[in-house]
């Protein structure tokens, strides 16, 4: 099949019709008897999703993609080269749950020998291909389950693992112990042969939950790209401290956001409350995610508007905060003239938080289309429920 998809001239009619309707390429199967049509096809969807996931996979010649199921299940490129930075060089490292090989192919840059393990054929043997076409060093191929591997004699620096995510009726899922391979079955066995064990699961996990049952949790990375949380990484060793680090990083086009605090920190710390001042701050997602309410309050000085409202306040303008800062202009209401007089364009951006309207219903009384350079927040402070409207400070 590799061979058949790298002849020259199915890789050029690949390229010329990369952005051809997939439906209209299938009509034209009958002109070319010969050619496995179908998985061309395949090969162009995938590779144009490759395009914004993986660019420099992207721009190489002859790497073969695999089913768009695989293509959506695989990391990024941005996430993998997160990942591959987060630990030390080593000897050797173990990849699990192979399965594109986005994740290996990254972090096999920081190791000497590198095991990629992986159960579905059909994924190897595309891993394989594109492994040489990468020219990766120091690789050793396994198409068999993972726990089978880990029977064999092994002491690696690292193994990685990155559960799939598919019920037996292809349904996602999420906690630990529904995905494939069960990972808390194996915890034992994986930090009695390795080193570190580096976890990616669901961005929908629990995170509380997931270091509750793990128990060997050194630190856990939330990570967003451009403000979508898109993994949760758990390092787990067999000598954590039993209070992990939790690390909240926002991986934007112009730089990265981050922030570290511990779960005992956000405990103990106290946040003061106020209503809305002059600057108006929301916290990037992945710090919502780790539930850092207190904690990044605090860090940065900032009062909160309220215990479940998430927005934060002050009377000077904070620099450096890890999310968006807002100067306020007022509080409003959604009354006509008020409208007329603050949105003569008729469009804001609106945002609700601890707020008892959805966006959609503020947009259906108030006639405000969605874009312009206002700023509207439904929300809740000190004073009661509040409409603020504010204008981004661009950093
Ligand atoms: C989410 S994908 C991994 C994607 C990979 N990290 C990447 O960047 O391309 C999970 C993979 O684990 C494989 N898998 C699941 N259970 C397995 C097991 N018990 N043994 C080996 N592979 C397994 C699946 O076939 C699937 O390809």
């Amino acid at each position: 099949m590799i061979s058949t998809l790298t002849k020259p001239e199915i890789q050029e009619f690949i390229k010329d019709h990369l952005y051809d309707d997939p439906a209209s390429l299938m009509l034209k199967a009958n002109q070319y008897p010969d050619w496995p049509m179908r998985l061309i096809v395949e090969q162009i969807q995938s590779r144009r999703k490759a395009k914004i996931k993986l660019p420099s996979w992207f721009k190489r010649e002859e790497i073969i993609y695999p089913p768009m199921l695989s293509m959506e299940q695989c990391s990024s490129e941005l996430t993998a080269l997160f990942k591959a930075n987060l630990i030390p060089d080593g000897e050797s490292m173990v990849d699990l749950t192979g399965g594109f090989g986005v994740d290996f192919a990254f972090l096999s840059s920081r190791f000497l020998t590198n095991h990629y393990v992986e159960r579905q054929e059909v994924l190897v043997s595309k891993a394989q291909h594109n492994f040489g076409r990468l020219g990766l060093s120091g690789v050793q191929i396994h198409h068999m389950d993972s726990e089978h591997f880990l029977a064999e004699e092994i002491r690696c620096d690292l193994i990685y693992l990155d559960p799939a995510r598919r019920g037996d009726h292809n349904e996602k899922v999420v906690r630990l112990e529904d995905c494939e391979p069960n990972v808390i079955d194996l915890l034992p066995k994986l930090l009695s042969k390795s080193k570190r064990v580096m976890l990616k699961t669901s961005p929908l996990l629990d995170i509380k939950g997931a270091v509750r049952q793990l128990q060997s949790v050194e630190s856990v990375h939330i990570v967003a790209v451009s403000n979508e949380v898109k993994e949760l990484i758990f390092l787990l060793s067999e000598n954590a401290d039993i209070r992990p680090k939790i690390y909240c990083v926002n991986i934007k086009d112009k730089d990265t956001e981050s922030f570290e605090f511990t779960f005992e920190q956000e405990e103990t710390n106290t946040v003061n409350f106020s209503q809305v001042q002059d600057f108006l701050y929301e916290p990037n997602a992945s710090i919502l995610k780790a539930g850092a309410f207190k904690t990044i309050g605090n860090s940065f000085g900032l009062s909160k508007l309220e215990v479940n409202s998430h927005l934060y306040t002050s009377l000077e303008l904070i620099e450096g905060f890890p999310g968006r800062a807002f100067r306020v202009i007022d509080k409003i209401s959604l009354n006509k003239k008020v409208l007329k007089r603050y949105f003569p364009e008729m469009k804001a951006n609106i945002t609700t938080r601890n707020f008892q309207m959805t966006v959609a219903q503020i947009r259906q009384k108030s006639g405000l289309k969605e874009g312009g350079n206002q700023y509207l927040f439904g929300t809740t402070d000190q004073a009661g429920r509040q409409l603020i409207l504010c204008e981004k400070i661009d950093r």
